[in-house]
């Protein structure tokens, strides 16, 4: 829809790829090149797929945008837990699951349980929130999330909790691990000529909604995990970066994390 703001954010884009295409003298074969896989990555993608923003991430837009985007909303504090990009695999229709309960569904051979609990709280005061949402969602040991895999069941490794009274959440789930991005299409095509590796540190999505605050989307990062300082989509924080400690007497996990998320009121 036409408006000055798309008017402007237009001009700009054109004025930049010509700026570009000046600058590296690009040839109508290079061109030709850049069109068929802007071709192959729409061709590629379906509910499922999203080869459009992997390419986008791969060079850090997605990651770019999100610190513009957060930059300009949390000018009022920097208490509360930063942001990171959303990422092609969140689904909007999270199964909501009672605290304590897991959101594995079916346990693959090799993989580590953890137990993740802790509170929201307001930013500024720290007291908790009680009745924020938070959606999470996470890969399985074969690098896949439950709607890239055929062998997962539906709502396998995600959900949706609610804080309670205390503001407190907690939840069973896997202990994450690195895995590549799909690199079977044009983003994979682009790391491999760029002699870049396709792998992102093992990390949990997060979105966490409370009335009354900014909503938050991110992702916290195990701190024990390879790729924490090359992640193909450049999106690692330091302070999403958290360590699981060994749990005792628990036959369920044998891993546990506590994090709180701090939100800024809107
Ligand atoms: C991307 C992000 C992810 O969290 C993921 O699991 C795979 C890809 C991405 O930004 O492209
Ligand atoms: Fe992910």
């Amino acid at each position: 829809k036409t408006s000055p703001r798309m008017r402007e954010v237009m001009t700009s884009l054109t004025r930049h790829l010509h700026d570009f295409a000046r600058e590296v003298e690009l040839t109508v074969d290079e061109w030709t090149e850049g069109v068929a896989l802007l071709n192959w990555a729409g061709q590629m993608s379906n509910e499922r797929r999203n080869e459009g923003q992997l390419v986008c991430d791969i060079v850090g837009l997605e990651t770019l945008v999100d610190e513009i985007t957060y930059k300009k909303a949390s000018e009022a504090t920097d208490l509360a837990t930063q942001s990171a990009i959303l990422g092609p695999f969140f689904q909007t229709d999270h199964k909501v699951r009672k605290k304590g309960e897991s959101v594995i569904e079916k346990l693959p051979e090799d993989a580590q349980v953890a137990y993740v609990h802790g509170q929201v709280v307001d930013a500024t005061s720290k007291k908790p929130i009680a009745n924020a949402s938070i959606d999470i969602w996470e890969a399985s040991t074969n690098g896949l999330y439950e709607q890239q895999d055929a062998e997962q069941p539906k709502s396998n490794l995600c959900g949706k909790y609610y804080t309670d009274e205390n503001g407190e959440y907690a939840f069973y789930c896997l202990r994450p691990t690195p895995y590549p991005i799909p690199y079977d299409g044009p983003a994979g095509k682009l790391l491999q000529l760029l002699d870049r590796h396709p792998y992102r540190p093992a990390h949990i999505h997060l979105i966490v909604l409370a009335e009354g605050y900014k909503p938050i989307t991110t992702q916290i990062f195990d701190k024990s995990s390879k790729y924490l300082d090359n992640d193909s989509v450049f999106a690692v924080k330091d302070s999403l970066v958290v360590e699981f400690l060994p749990r005792d007497g628990d036959d369920k996990a044998k891993n546990q994390l506590k994090y709180d998320i701090h939100m800024a009121p809107l």
